[in-house]
């Protein structure tokens, strides 16, 4: 496996006590309707907030990004239902919606939820002024954001050119378990990519290396049925990423398995279940699951496995009548024993909570295309900033 243990500082390593602390974590829920549907991945931050308050901090400022609003003000993906959730838990938590960060405006609250970064266009794209502004209101910054290790975004690469800055017990936690169980992985070793984000595409390469069969589901197989000149309806694929699938279907036939038959629907509330082949044309239809004979494919794949990373769900799961094949690989894979079950994301730690199945993986990984990135020996850029600023802020109090 290609990936390496970085050398970084971290939280323990840290002077706390009086200090402020900018705090990035990945607060990425899953929301329905204003309600919060997995809180995983903040349970999962929970034990670095708590580290850093029995040290005595002066306050605790924290960010994250929720979904991808493009610098736009989208009520929706407000972190206001987060910061209820922290009401719930935590006392003295204030909720700071104003745009415009200042430490002097800031209240004296110990803890304090900054809105979604990704309201500021400046955030994507790691602008300095941005990176600026965010670290002058701490001394320290902790890195706890799993789940965007891999971006190089201001809140996770630009702050740490300013202050002195650790990883948080969470993407400590993560790298130890990943780099243990997926440096050398038990083989055979299967990777299902799958879920509604095109640019997992780009894994598979780095992967045809080390696993020995990829399972697709998602935009990803939509990109792959579209190669094979299959009519895929009004689904969304990676385009530019197409000729690189035609490659891959020519090399590697034998390592990559796509859908065979799927579950389609006119819309996402179609409750008509029609099932359709790679020989039809599906038209004004979309691919929702993947269907029958694919699940008893993928299924056959698996049950070769010694380690297993399963990386998005294969359909809308959170409708019933597209669930099917997520449920029924979760249940698969979660009856497995003596074998390395390892879930990513949060949309398939969702899947595996719907499916009751969390408490028979071996872990949870809170990051997707994260997780994928670092297991597939990709650039880590939080890790690497992380890195670099030990060079930057050599003396600071360790
Ligand atoms: C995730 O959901 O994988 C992380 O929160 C990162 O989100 P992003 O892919 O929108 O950067």
């Amino acid at each position: 496996m290609a990936f390496q243990m970085k050398m970084y500082n971290k939280i323990s390593d840290a002077n706390i006590e009086g200090k402020r602390i900018l705090l990035r974590a990945d607060l990425n829920v899953p929301l329905k309707t204003g309600h919060i549907t997995s809180d995983v991945r903040i349970e999962r931050t929970v034990p670095t907030i708590e580290y850093l308050l029995s040290k005595n901090p002066k306050q605790i400022v924290i960010c994250s990004h929720l979904g991808r609003p493009e610098g736009k003000m989208i009520s929706d993906l407000s972190l206001k239902p987060v910061f209820e959730w922290f009401s719930r838990y935590f006392d003295d938590v204030h909720f700071e919606r104003e745009p415009i960060m200042n430490i002097e405006a800031l209240p004296e609250n110990k803890i304090i939820l900054l809105e979604n970064l990704r309201f500021d266009k400046r955030e994507n794209k790691n602008d300095k002024m941005f990176s600026k502004k965010l670290a002058s209101l701490a001394d320290i910054f902790v890195l706890d954001a799993f789940g965007t290790l891999h971006r190089k975004h201001a809140s996770v690469v630009g702050v740490q050119q300013y202050i002195p800055s650790y990883a948080g017990h969470l993407v400590e936690n993560e790298l130890l378990f990943l780099d243990d169980k997926l440096k050398h992985p038990k083989k055979p070793f299967v990777v299902i990519i799958a879920g509604k984000k095109e640019g997992k595409i780009k894994f598979i390469k780095n992967f045809l290396s080390t696993a020995d069969y990829i399972i697709l589901g998602g935009v990803v197989a939509n990109t792959f049925l579209k190669a094979k000149n299959c009519n895929i309806g009004n689904c969304d694929y990676a385009k530019d990423h197409l000729d690189f699938a035609k490659m891959c279907l020519e090399k590697y036939e034998e390592k990559i398995f796509f859908p065979e038959d799927y579950v389609i629907g006119k819309s996402i509330n179609d409750l008509a279940e029609r099932v359709a082949t790679r020989s039809d044309r599906i038209n004004d239809n979309y691919i929702f699951d993947i269907g029958p004979k694919t699940i008893e494919t993928y299924k056959n794949v698996l049950s070769r496995a010694k380690t297993v990373l399963f990386g998005g769900p294969l359909g809308v799961f959170e409708n019933e009548q597209f669930e099917n094949g997520t449920k029924e690989l979760a249940q698969y894979i979660a009856g497995f024993e003596k074998v390395i079950k390892i879930v990513v994301g949060g949309d398939t730690a969702l899947a595996m909570e719907k499916f009751d199945v969390a408490t028979k993986m071996s872990h949870i990984s809170t990051g997707g295309g994260a997780s994928l990135k670092l297991v597939s020996g990709g650039k880590m850029h939080g890790l690497i900033a992380l890195e670099n600023n030990m060079q930057l802020f050599p003396n600071d109090e360790i």
